[in-house]
């Protein structure tokens, strides 16, 4: 499939659930709410807000609560993940956020980016990941 088919992906369910994410955001440092949303394969929508704290570096961004859930939900991979802001545009996940959702991916899992649909490897390419770790056992 290339990067740029939507993939039989309700996009548009998927951004509307990170509305309501962003919604639920505790961003009193930053002022920024953050929502993420994805579509995990067996058909379920997961999502997550930032939740950030007095001491600033332990913030936890949408995504680890995106994984949070995606796990509590029964687990499984992610095929279609989408961030907005506090107005609603596209967010890009942050750089440790990207590696997060690589742990988690389906094959071929897509993002919707500022510059439309990419994919896992188009943002995080040439990542680390569990297969790694698997070479030097
Ligand atoms: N943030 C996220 O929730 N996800 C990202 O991918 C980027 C940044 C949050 C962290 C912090 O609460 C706020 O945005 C400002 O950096």
């Amino acid at each position: 499939m290339a990067a740029t088919d939507t993939g039989g992906v309700d996009w548009a369910a998927l951004e509307a659930a990170a509305v309501t994410a962003m919604g639920k955001a505790y961003a009193p440092y930053s002022k920024f709410p953050v929502g993420a949303a994805a579509l995990t394969e067996d058909g379920r929508i997961v999502s997550g807000c930032n939740v950030e704290n007095a001491s600033y570096g332990l913030t936890l961004c949408a995504e680890c609560a995106l994984v949070g859930d995606l796990h509590m939900g029964g687990g499984g991979r992610l095929r279609a993940f989408y961030c907005v802001d506090a107005k609603g545009n596209i967010l890009m996940p942050c750089g440790r956020c990207r590696q997060l959702l690589y742990e988690f991916r389906a094959p071929g899992m897509q993002l919707m980016t500022t510059q439309g649909i990419k994919t896992m490897d188009q943002v995080l390419p040439d990542a680390f990941g569990p297969d790694n770790l698997e070479e030097n056992r």
